[in-house]
């Protein structure tokens, strides 16, 4: 199979449109992601997982607080995905024009009209190249004011036709980048893990 078509398989995969929101200091980001997943079945315990780009600003800051916020988005929020999701935090001030409150002891930016929000900790993470993927443990959960969950498929559908050609060049562009980056990775635990499966049979 060509990769284009292998690439529009594995696009299936994708989960609902997130937005994790972070905080160093005095400075707020946040992205958009569509990589989350569940990562825990136990109740008491809920954990939540994404992958981050390396080279993007929230990585930074997840990196160096271990704290955000996950929300699920709701189908009205297309302002906060292209602010969250089509410019960097690098270039300026995502959250100047968004409707966001502070919330817990560490004051990270919430999106009341999510459908819900979980406020995280990072308790493990893997190297994945280009890059990490993060797992949180969720301290608090609590439902916005969204209705319906913006998932993928509502979003490619109905994004309006001038993002298409920033979206499709923002992924060309970091396609680009992370094909030179994948490769890199400490896959320490994955060795160590076979290493101490052993060679026989089960
Ligand atoms: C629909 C959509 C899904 C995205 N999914 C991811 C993702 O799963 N992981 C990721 O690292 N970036 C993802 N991005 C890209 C980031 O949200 C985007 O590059 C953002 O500008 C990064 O911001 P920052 O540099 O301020 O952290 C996605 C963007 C969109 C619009």
């Amino acid at each position: 199979m060509d990769d284009a078509s292998a690439y529009e398989i594995l696009r299936n995969l994708s989960s609902p449109i997130v937005a994790l929101t972070c905080r160093r200091g005095d400075r707020l980001n946040g992205m958009i992601a569509n990589s989350a997943i569940r990562a825990s079945i136990v109740p008491g315990r809920q954990r939540v997982a994404n992958y981050v780009f390396k080279r993007h600003l929230t990585h930074a800051i997840l990196s160096a607080t271990g704290r955000y916020v996950l929300h699920l988005l709701s189908r009205e929020q297309w302002d906060e995905i292209w602010a969250l999701g089509f410019q960097s935090g690098h270039d300026g001030d995502k959250f100047d024009g968004l409707e966001y409150e502070l919330t817990g002891e560490s004051r990270l930016p919430v999106l009341p009209r999510a459908y819900a929000w979980m406020e995280c900790e990072v308790v493990n993470v893997m190297d994945a190249g280009a890059s990490t993927f993060f797992m949180g443990e969720i301290l608090r959960l609590e439902r916005g004011a969204g209705v319906e969950v913006m998932d993928s498929e509502h979003f490619r559908r109905h994004m309006p036709e001038a993002w298409r050609e920033p979206y499709e060049r923002n992924l060309e562009g970091v396609q680009e980048w992370a094909e030179s980056h994948a490769p890199a990775m400490d896959d320490g635990p994955w060795r160590r893990l076979h290493a101490s499966a052993g060679t026989d049979d089960p």
